[in-house]
């Protein structure tokens, strides 16, 4: 099975024509978007309709714009421009094509059984992944939606880019229940402890305390 994966296409009908004329020669089954179909540009219809006349199979989620636009939420947090956008656009949009933005289902959603997409995380469909902190946010919780699939596609942010979690990555996850601070009485580390972490998949990683000479 191949997929294309579009996301924020944000009214753009030249840049999502482009995408369709560069990827007609490639084979792929289904046609999975990311959210946010409408806002900024000036082509809310042309696009909505060229995406729902494809001749594959799509999956789609709602973003941030379709959401405001649908009337799903009041875009408190926008900036001007993307408010004004919105009004554009409601005044504007087709009745089929305002009815297939009320109907687009919130993130994160599992495609086939492979993989989740998610407009802005798996964790918040309005959140920013920018950075390998916001990613790793999500890599903890992967499991808690999506047991077993260990690959997201997510939109929102415009800019490309790929996070992964390698074998011996970290990821601070901040202060869990019983730290030693807290115990009666405290238990802190000392020169000769062995700390050891067992992390399914990864294995058992082992530190050795040593006192600062
Ligand atoms: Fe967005």
């Amino acid at each position: 099975m191949r997929y294309l994966i579009l996301s924020d296409l944000h009214s753009n009908d030249e840049a999502l024509t482009a995408v369709l004329r560069r990827v007609k020669r490639k084979t792929f089954d289904r046609v999975v978007c990311l959210g946010d179909f409408v806002g900024y540009a000036a082509d809310p219809n042309k696009v909505l309709d060229r995406f729902r006349k494809l001749r594959r199979t799509t999956i789609s989620i709602r973003g941030n714009h379709d959401k405001v636009v649908a009337g799903v939420e009041e875009g408190l947090l926008f900036n001007p421009p993307a408010l004004e956008a919105v009004r554009w656009t409601v005044e504007r949009l087709s009745k089929q094509n305002m009815e297939f933005l009320r109907k687009l289902p919130l993130g994160p959603e599992i495609v086939d059984g492979r993989f989740v997409v998610c407009h802005g995380s798996p964790l918040d469909e309005d959140a920013y992944i920018f950075s390998d902190f916001d990613a790793s946010l999500n890599f903890v919780q992967m499991n808690r939606f999506a047991e077993g699939i260990d690959l997201c596609f997510f939109g929102h942010s415009h800019i490309p880019s790929i996070f992964t979690l390698e074998p011996g990555d970290l990821i601070y996850t901040g202060t869990p229940p019983g730290v030693g601070i807290a115990r009666k009485p405290p238990v802190f580390l000392k020169d000769g402890d062995v700390v050891e972490v067992e992390i399914e998949g990864l294995g058992l990683l082992r530190n050795s305390v040593a006192r600062e000479k």
